[in-house]
Parts: C-alpha cells; structure tokens; sequence
C-alpha cells in the first residue's frame, strides 16, 4: 500500500508511506474500533464511499462533522469510487491482492474490510458478514 496517495478528507494528499511499519485496516464505513487496538499500532483508514445505495451523500465537510460525532478512532479520506473504471487506484489494487479478491471481487457492500500487515500487504479481506467492529471480543490477533 506504500506506494499510494489518497486525499484526506480535509482535501490533502497523503501518501500511505506514513503507515508504513503499523496493522492498518482500510475500509469503505466508518467503523468503531477499540482504542486497545490502537496503542498497539493498529490505523484504520476510512475511505467513504457512495456507490452503495446512496448511504454518504454528503460533502466531506459534512462527513467530517459526521465522524466527529462517532468519536472517530480512525483517519478519514475523501469520497471515492471503490469498484469500476473510476475506483481509487489503491481499492482496486487490494482487489487484486491474492488475498484481498473476495468471492467476487468487486466489494460487495459497506462493509467490507481489508487487512493490511507491518509490510504493507493484504492479509485478509473482511465481507459484510465478517466484520472485525462487531466482534472486538474475537477480533484476530494482529499479524507481525
Ligand atoms: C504520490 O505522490 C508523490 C508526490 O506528489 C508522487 O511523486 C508519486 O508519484 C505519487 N504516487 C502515485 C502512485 O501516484
Ligand atoms: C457541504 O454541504 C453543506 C450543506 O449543503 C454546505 O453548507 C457546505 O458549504 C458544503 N461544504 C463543502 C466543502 O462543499
Ligand atoms: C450497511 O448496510 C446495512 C444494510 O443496508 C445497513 O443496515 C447499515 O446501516 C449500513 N451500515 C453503515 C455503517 O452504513
């Protein structure tokens, strides 16, 4: 994932070297984590998308403010397109991951999830049925 940029939601470009070394997950919602997971280096980058039945309509401004009310434990992006021609060059990398395929590639619904080692490679693509925010009890162990 280290050789890609996203634009934050506050419209500046980043790139994902800065999560180099740290467990990252990168999903299309916003998503409630434990804190616990944090001190031990875990990022969640949160890229809305809208391609799912209309759920983000919003402008960033407003999605921010939305986040801000979730007490956000994660670093937000802006809007982007997850699947077809105009999906975010990184979504449609980890699609293509040996890991990150799926049942059918193209993300199924909001709550799909990818798991990202200390080396910047999938690990694990999480489905809508499959998610780690619901479960922190079994949440898996982080990888090395
Ligand atoms: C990311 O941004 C940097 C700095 O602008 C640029 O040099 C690099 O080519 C960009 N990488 C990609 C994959 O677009
Ligand atoms: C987002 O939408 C709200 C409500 O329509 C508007 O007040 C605000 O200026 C918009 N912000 C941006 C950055 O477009
Ligand atoms: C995800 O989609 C389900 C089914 O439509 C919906 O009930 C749920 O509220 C959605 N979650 C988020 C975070 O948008």
């Amino acid at each position: 994932i280290y050789e890609f940029n996203a634009t934050n939601i506050d419209g500046d470009l980043v790139s994902l070297e800065k999560y180099r070394g740290n467990v990252v997950i990168i999903t299309n919602v916003l998503a409630k984590m434990h804190a616990k997971y944090a001190e031990r280096g875990l990022r969640i980058l949160a890229f809305p998308s809208n391609q799912f039945g209309n759920q983000e309509p919003g402008n960033e401004t407003q999605i921010k403010q939305f986040a801000q009310g979730y007490d956000a434990q994660f670093d937000m992006f802006s809007k982007i397109e997850v699947n077809g021609e105009n999906a975010h060059p990184l979504w449609k990398w980890m699609k293509e991951q040996p890991n990150g395929k799926g049942t059918f590639g193209n993300i199924k619904w909001n709550f799909t999830k990818f798991l990202i080692n200390r080396e910047g490679q999938v690990v694990k693509r999480y489905g809508p049925l499959d998610d780690p925010s619901v479960r922190t009890k079994s949440f898996p162990p982080l990888p090395n």
